[in-house]
């Protein structure tokens, strides 16, 4: 007994631990889960000490707490590698008429769709923002997320940009859900352009470049001096940005030191993709009509594909990313929400799950490893997050069934019983 190692905390007794060791699963390699049967996990200071059948965790190592995973699935907690969490009021009355048959795009010309969001977001405190958002967080907790990336985008100018980084900063020091956040001020046009020609956005774009992307670069080395920088996206689509533009803020950000996203080929092709690659971008998000060559050159690339079902599903639309063609073209996929009050206000990776295994024909097991391993790649934190493998963050789940496929299989309920975050029961709350 005394020479067993010391732990804070053994979970045991798992029917499937599903480790997805081994880093991002590329191509083919997509939905390994490294299953360890009646599995165990050794935890200490939040942080997996060991990972082995429930025998040899126990033989090995005491606790003073112990859990019995009572023959369920025990996973990595999901990665939720696209969010707008943060954001003011709703869109439901958009919601009606996009059902009515106006287009997306329709509404977003009519001056509703993100310019309705802005508004109200400009208007809302911080700490409005913060309840509003954490409301959402406790939702996200409680399906199983654990970690998020949050973007900006409803500011449009800088106060709210850096309003909505305060909130973002605020709700990650508050925990449990550990937040990687993204300044997203090419989203839109801001309301005051009075006309939305190429004039504008390049009159925009030149605000971006020379005016927020060193502003924000500024209060982030004051606001979070030591946190590393947040990555910054736009949004490349006919009625947003071009290509040219997108290449001129991606590449001023680069240089001035932020890690890159792109809104890419949701409704049309432009060749963002093309761009996040050519960039290093950590991700290419959205996907959905993404040229042949630029599905060749993800396959190529680090640039992680994050495939967002619930954009289309939200929109009553029928295309969603083509996975196969991303994973035989030997891309790294992953999964996220897409979280906003437009196109696909969903907290659950849960049912992101469902819609993957149905509309991109992707496995369980590779929706999985999309969710956690490949998620973790997409904000750049394979190396503490998304496996349970010694030496990484003890962020883990614990399901109400015995075997993993009821994730995918099931939907609109809830499967996740328990949540650790860093080794502490985070949901529910005790
Ligand atoms: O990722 N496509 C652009 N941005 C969001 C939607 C934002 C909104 O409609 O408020 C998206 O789908
Ligand atoms: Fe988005």
């Amino acid at each position: 007994m005394t020479d067993k190692s010391r732990a804070d905390l053994i979970l045991h007794s798992a029917s499937q631990l599903l480790t997805l060791a081994g880093g991002p699963q590329r191509g083919g390699s997509l939905g390994n889960l490294g299953i360890i049967e009646d599995g165990a996990i050794a935890v200490a200071d939040g942080v997996i000490l060991a990972v082995g059948s429930t025998d040899e965790i126990q033989r090995q190592f005491s606790a003073q707490r112990t859990i019995d995973a009572i023959g369920s699935v025990v996973l990595p907690g999901f990665v939720d590698p696209h969010t707008h969490l943060i954001f003011a009021g709703d869109r439901a009355a958009e919601f009606e008429m996009r059902i009515a048959g106006a287009s997306y795009m329709e509404i977003m010309d009519a001056g509703g769709g993100i310019i309705s969001t802005v508004k109200q977001t400009r208007a809302a405190s911080v700490d409005s923002l913060v309840t509003q958002a954490r409301l959402r967080l406790n939702r996200m907790l409680a399906y199983g997320t654990t970690t998020a990336e949050a973007k900006t985008g409803y500011g449009l100018e800088l106060e709210t940009e850096l309003k909505m980084l305060q909130a973002i900063l605020l709700l990650n020091d508050e925990g449990p859900i550990e937040l990687a956040p993204t300044f997203l001020g090419a989203h839109a046009l801001p309301p005051e352009y009075a006309d939305s020609g190429e004039k504008e956005y390049e009159a925009y774009t030149a605000e971006i470049v020379e005016q927020m992307l060193p502003a924000v670069k500024r209060w982030w080395t004051k606001e979070a001096s030591g946190e590393p920088f947040p990555f910054v996206d736009v949004f490349c689509e006919i009625g947003a940005f071009n290509l040219s533009q997108s290449r001129r803020i991606l590449t001023c950000a680069k240089e001035i030191g932020f890690p890159l996203k792109i809104h890419a080929d949701e409704f049309d092709g432009l060749g963002g993709t093309g761009l996040a690659v050519e960039l290093g971008a950590a991700s290419a998000d959205h996907l959905v009509q993404t040229p042949p060559d630029d599905i060749a050159a993800l396959g190529q690339s680090d640039t992680v594909a994050v495939a967002l079902p619930c954009t289309p599903f939200g929109l009553a639309e029928r295309e969603y990313t083509p996975a196969k063609s991303i994973i035989e073209a030997g891309g790294i996929l992953a999964l996220a929400t897409d979280l906003n009050p437009g196109t696909a206000w969903c907290e659950s990776m849960q049912m992101v799950i469902a819609l993957a295994c149905r509309y991109m024909d992707l496995t369980p097991a590779q929706a999985i490893a999309a969710s956690t391993i490949n998620a973790a790649a997409a904000i750049q934190r394979t190396e503490d997050l998304g496996s349970i493998e010694s030496g990484k963050q003890a962020d883990i789940l614990i399901l109400s069934v015995s075997d993993y496929r009821h994730l995918g299989y099931r939907f609109g309920t809830n499967l996740v019983s328990t949540v650790f975050k860093n080794g502490e029961l985070v949901f529910p709350d005790s």
